[in-house]
């Protein structure tokens, strides 16, 4: 298969996803764009809005349009990816797909730890209800891993190795 040379950062929902990838950003000459911000951008709403408001089937439609737009128009770029994004059947087409494991306690750790903790969880449809998150988490593991190219564990990592494992396997 022909790989576009775009990195895309798959994983759950709090993983650190953005976080990685501004993080691969000042360590690389990539730039980084992030699918629900790009989905955000287009519907001029925020991805809980879409949730509530027209929801989740209309924000599945749109992360499907956000990758086939990727796949066509984008290249040598970071892409971090909302935590559904990787059922896209074309994912494997737009580049080297990372997975950012960790523990659903971890990510839970990381977001609460975090000094927008609040607003981490409230802006995240899928994370209102933890019992419901945690078996989505459950469901997805699997998946996550038969998808990707590359697993990172990130879980109690420094910023720093997390960068270099993934720059050294790239
Ligand atoms: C979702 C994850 C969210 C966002 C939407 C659905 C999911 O992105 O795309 O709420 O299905 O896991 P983050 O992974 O950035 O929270």
């Amino acid at each position: 298969m022909n790989k576009k040379n775009n990195i895309i950062l798959i994983g759950f929902m709090g993983v650190g996803k953005g976080t990685v990838a501004r993080a691969l950003v000042n360590s690389s000459s990539y730039f980084a764009i992030d699918t629900d911000d790009l989905i955000e951008s287009i519907e001029s709403t925020t991805v809980k809005k879409i949730f509530s408001i027209k929801g989740e089937a209309h924000f599945r439609a749109l992360e499907k349009r956000c990758a086939l737009w990727l796949e066509n128009n984008v290249d040598n770029t970071i892409i971090s990816t909302g935590g559904g994004f990787f059922k896209q059947e074309n994912i494997s087409r737009i580049g080297k797909i990372i997975y950012l494991e960790s523990s659903f306690d971890g990510i839970l750790n990381r977001i609460n730890n975090s000094e927008n903790a609040k607003a981490k969880l409230k802006k995240r449809p899928l994370l209102q209800d933890l019992d419901e998150a945690k078996k989505l988490y459950n469901q997805r593991i699997e998946d996550y891993k038969k998808v990707s190219d590359i697993t990172v564990n990130v879980e109690n990592k420094d910023m720093k190795d997390i960068v270099k494992e993934i720059l050294g396997n790239i």
